[in-house]
């Protein structure tokens, strides 16, 4: 058995396309696996796959594993949207947590590594700038069901990491989730107004950057919690409005609000953003800026 042959749960999604690409472009044996058609924009050759796997039913997973047999493993598959598991909390829990279990107990029996990917809302949001031992306390179910799956991935028997990630943005490769940058770019060319929340405070990841040190941990096997994210603090609004700036589109269509203006039903924290201290010593991460971000979004 080849010692690259990676399986990476939600490959379909935002994050999991550039993992595919990426890990496929550093010569891994990739089984791409989601819950829904394969979506991704890239034809099979011989070191890319893709398996349907539903991380719900631990049938599909089971029989993935056992087909694939691979020795890495990335889990990112999650309910990943705030209001959706609030308000379906039985399915958010099957999925965020049951579903981390089922992937956790196959990687035990054929993989030597895992690494899972959770969120900056498995915190409270008082604080800010969060290093990787603070105190958990996530406002929202979906943080919860997060905070819970980190906890399962903590008793792992085989090596595990798990990548704390927040507000990431960037130029999907296909179909994937709509992300902020998108959403602002696609209403200010529309000539639309928007509101923009400005009480929220995050340091937000450009998706790329976010991928590459994934990859870099997996290379390195490296165990424990990272946190990754961009290094400069934003508000949305912040976001929106240097978007609008690189796109010389007009800031006036964008107006700032309190995030209580939305009647969001999943709470979402006020101040997150990491310090990233641990993965720039251990794996010499430097995230891009979000003007050079802007740059590569734009240019692509
Ligand atoms: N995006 C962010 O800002 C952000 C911030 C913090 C943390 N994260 C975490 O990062 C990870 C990746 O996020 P993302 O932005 O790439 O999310 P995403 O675009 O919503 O992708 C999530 C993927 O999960 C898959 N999925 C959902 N239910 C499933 C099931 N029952 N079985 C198998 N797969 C299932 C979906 O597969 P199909 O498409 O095939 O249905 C989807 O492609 C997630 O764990 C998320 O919680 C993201």
């Amino acid at each position: 058995m080849t010692q690259k042959k990676i399986l990476i749960t939600g490959a379909n999604g935002f994050l999991g396309q550039f993992l595919v690409r990426d890990l496929w472009q550093k010569g891994y044996e990739v089984i791409a696996t989601g819950k829904g058609e394969n979506r991704l924009p890239f034809t099979y050759t011989e070191r890319f796959t893709y398996d349907t796997l539903d991380i719900g039913k631990s049938a599909s997973v089971h029989s993935v594993f056992d087909k694939h047999k691979p020795n890495l493993v990335i889990h990112a598959a999650a309910i990943t949207q705030v209001d959706d598991a609030e308000r379906n909390t039985e399915l958010a829990e099957q999925i965020n947590v049951q579903g981390t279990a089922e992937v956790l107990v196959d990687a035990e029996t054929y993989a030597e590594y895992i690494l899972f990917i959770s969120t900056d809302f498995v915190f409270d949001g008082n604080k800010g700038m969060y290093e990787e031992e603070d105190d958990l306390q996530p406002l929202s179910f979906y943080g919860f069901t997060k905070m819970q799956a980190e906890a399962i991935m903590s008793t792992a028997e085989i090596p595990y990491s798990i990548v704390r990630t927040c507000l990431v943005y960037g130029k999907p490769l296909s179909g994937a989730r709509s992300n902020i940058i998108q959403w602002v770019s696609g209403k200010l060319q529309a000539n639309e107004a928007i509101k923009v929340v400005n009480d929220q405070v995050r340091t937000p990841t450009y998706v790329e950057d976010l991928s590459k040190a994934i990859v870099q941990l997996v290379e390195q096997r490296l165990t424990g919690i990272y946190h990754i994210s961009g290094k400069e603090v934003f508000t949305p609004y912040e976001m929106a409005v240097a978007t609008a700036n690189y796109l010389g589109a007009d800031t006036s269509l964008i107006t700032p609000v309190d995030a209580s203006t939305f009647k969001e039903v999943g709470k979402r924290p006020l101040k997150t953003g990491f310090s990233i201290k641990k993965a720039e010593t251990l794996i010499g991460f430097q995230p891009v800026s979000f003007q050079e971000a802007l740059i590569k979004i734009f240019e692509q």
